[in-house]
């Protein structure tokens, strides 16, 4: 019986790793919620709505229908790609710069509201793996598997640091802590929706685990 598995936590703790070996493993559809608040955050940019010292978001609230989010599976990756109105942002949106706003985009009660209820529609059918930091809490709070990852900032930094010059971005490792850490407080405090673990969620603090041993654990866990 295919089921909804809702995977939350800090920034960069492994959450996609993770959830994009399950859906493969599974079958299942893998949703990168974090890649939608980061596709707003893109488009605020291009057109002006913030900058790192200005951010009209009562601006942005107007401009909402104009933003179409939409996902498209790439055979050879292996998961699905964000588009925004049309345009594949998949390299655009994982930039330092969006990084450093996007925090402060997910706090807008409007985006949020936006975002979750599309999220709800492409988990309607069961056989879906979503990550994110509201997921359990507000976006499927009947999930029948209820995932919170941690790891220690400086993990996390350390595995954010590499992903990017892997990709050849230009990046300095203090200036990515710092925005782990960042977000994380942002993310953690806001009004509308903070990142909390519930207590029906089972935590995987993966500083130390390998991702074999995770995943192992993860799939005694979905198998019971
Ligand atoms: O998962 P990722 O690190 O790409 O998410 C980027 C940011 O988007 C988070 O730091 C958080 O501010 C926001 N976010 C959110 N709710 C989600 C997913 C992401 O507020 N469900």
């Amino acid at each position: 019986k295919k089921i909804t598995i809702a995977i939350d936590g800090f920034s960069s703790t492994g959450k996609s790793t993770i959830a994009k070996q399950l859906a493969k493993e599974l079958g299942y559809v893998y949703v990168d919620t974090g890649a939608m608040y980061r596709a707003v955050t893109l488009y605020a940019m291009q057109h002006g709505y913030i900058s790192e010292n200005h951010f009209d978001s009562k601006g942005l609230i107007e401009e909402l229908p104009a933003i179409s989010l939409s996902f498209t599976f790439n055979k050879k990756l292996g998961f699905a790609e964000m588009y925004l109105n049309g345009v594949n942002v998949e390299k655009e949106i994982r930039t330092i710069e969006v990084s450093k706003l996007v925090s402060k985009v997910a706090e807008i009660s409007e985006i949020r509201k936006k975002l979750v209820r599309e999220q709800q529609e492409m988990g309607k059918n069961k056989g879906i793996v979503m990550d994110g930091r509201d997921i359990g809490t507000v976006v499927f709070p009947d999930a029948e598997l209820k995932l919170f990852m941690t790891a220690s900032a400086s993990k996390r930094a350390t595995r954010r640091y590499k992903e990017l010059l892997d990709r050849g971005d230009k990046v300095n490792y203090e200036d990515i802590l710092q925005n782990v850490q960042e977000r994380d407080r942002i993310d953690s405090t806001r009004k509308d929706s903070p990142l909390v673990m519930t207590d029906d969620a089972i935590e995987f603090d993966n500083s130390d685990m390998g991702l074999k041993e995770q995943f192992e654990r993860i799939m005694r866990l979905v198998n019971d």
